[in-house]
């Protein structure tokens, strides 16, 4: 019986992957891993053969709730029993005007209105076109290194070489500032130098690169596809310093840093500085498709009939998941055990620093963290070596990520409901791997 369930398993493996070939277009991805996912629990997701997998990305950094989330699954599943789809935009539906309402309640002080559309990439562009009607202004500034999204417009504000690569010429009226990344920077042990440096050259990118036409400043409270970077406690506290001088609103992305990943509900919180817009997607509805900009009344009033829309945007079963998943995130105090998880797994991983040949750095903030991998002291990054880690983690049963600007960060973010022994557990099996790939 057990032959016979493998053997069918087996076939439907293949079977999935032959038809990925054949129908699925995945020729911008390097490798599809070469298993296939069924289902998932908490911080673990299962193989098509029931093979267990300690997920340490979370679907990149979405299931923050966990995966299959019974609250969220159960409010989901009420709400699909109503209604699935009627154009939120066009009439009013009760679960959209009530995550509207608990966005406002946990988002920094003064932003209390939302609009809600389905990806990360589609917030990032309704938030610049508000930002422009709003202002009257036209240009953006982002930073080296930021990652927005995938559409024409977010990949323009993009500053990421590896992603933006075959697509260009981009949008004119952007200009990029170097990022606070202490570790590649002149400042390596001074991060507070870093962050006024990098402050100040926000300043000098307005006088020298822009027609002084600035709209909006967007930057990530913490990078994610740029390779996990915190920028130093005192960065956006003088950037928006800077910017309210020159009249320019600063876009918080937290589309990968939201939602109690980094152990406060918004990373920005961090920093004490309020943004005009906060960007958020991915860990909104536990993974359902669903993205929100929230701002001040102010500035949401400067979009005139005619000027947005998304059909499936606020969509009722995304936003009764969304608002299952923030209920649960603050009941169970899931920034506080982010946090605290996010710190014991720093001080595990640079134990492993210390005590074998892993070279390069480790940070985060929460449970987003990065282990950047070089070669040497001139920081040449090791590319082959994160991506040889990644693969022998998955054959040892442990999902994680690699991102960074030069392809050699590994990105451990896992589901917060994640345990101090599964942390462990995955620990124990990256130090293994880190050994033996390492040692080659
Ligand atoms: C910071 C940030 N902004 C925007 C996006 C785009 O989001 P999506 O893939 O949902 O369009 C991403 C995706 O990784 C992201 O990390």
């Amino acid at each position: 019986m057990k032959k016979e369930l493998a053997k069918d398993s087996n076939e439907t493996v293949s079977d999935t992957i032959q038809k990925y070939r054949d129908y699925v277009i995945t020729d911008f991805v390097k490798s599809v891993a070469p298993i296939v996912i069924s289902s998932g629990t908490g911080a673990v997701v299962r193989d098509i053969s029931g093979r267990e997998y300690l997920d340490c990305f979370a679907g990149i950094s979405v299931v923050n709730a966990g995966h299959c989330n019974k609250e969220v699954i159960a409010a989901a599943k009420a709400q699909m029993e109503r209604l699935v789809h009627c154009s939120s935009y066009s009439y009013h539906v009760q679960p959209l005007a009530d995550l509207a309402e608990k966005i406002a309640q946990i988002t920094p002080p003064g932003l209390t209105k939302s609009f809600f559309g389905n990806s990360g990439t589609e917030a990032i562009e309704g938030a610049l076109k508000l930002a422009r009607l709003y202002t009257g202004k036209h240009e953006f500034i982002a930073l080296h290194g930021s990652f927005h999204g995938r559409t024409y417009g977010a990949l323009s504000i993009s500053g990421n070489w590896s992603r933006k690569k075959r697509g260009g010429p981009y949008a004119p009226g952007v200009s990029f500032a170097p990022a606070p990344y202490v570790y590649r920077s002149f400042w390596r042990d001074d991060p507070e130098e870093c962050g006024r440096q990098c402050a100040k050259a926000v300043e000098d990118v307005i006088r020298f690169a822009t027609s002084g036409d600035v709209a909006a400043f967007i930057a990530e409270p913490v990078m994610g596809e740029g390779g996990i970077i915190a920028p130093p406690a005192n960065y956006f506290r003088e950037v928006k310093k800077i910017l309210d001088r020159h009249g320019i609103l600063f876009i918080a992305d937290e589309v990968q840093c939201g939602f109690a990943r980094t152990g406060k509900m918004f990373a920005i919180e961090h920093y004490g500085v309020v943004p005009d817009i906060l960007v958020t997607a991915k860990g909104i509805a536990d993974g359902f498709p669903l993205s929100a900009f929230t701002t001040r009344p102010e500035i949401a009033s400067a979009f005139k009939p005619g000027d947005h829309l998304s059909t499936f945007g606020g969509n009722p079963v995304c936003c009764a998941a969304g608002l299952a998943s923030i209920a649960f995130l603050e009941r169970e105090n899931l920034p506080s055990h982010a946090a605290a998880m996010g710190e014991y797994a720093l001080s595990r991983l640079r134990e492993i620093q210390r005590s074998n040949s892993l070279r390069g750095d480790v940070r985060g903030r929460g449970l987003m963290i990065g282990i950047e991998l070089v070669q040497d002291d001139e920081l040449t990054p090791a590319a082959a070596e994160a991506e040889a880690i990644r693969d022998a983690c998955l054959h040892q049963g442990l999902l994680v990520g690699v991102g960074g600007v030069y392809g050699n960060v590994l990105r451990f973010q896992p589901p917060l409901v994640i345990s101090r022994s599964q942390i462990d557990q995955a620990i124990d099996i990256f130090s293994k791997v880190v050994k033996e790939v390492t040692a080659k």
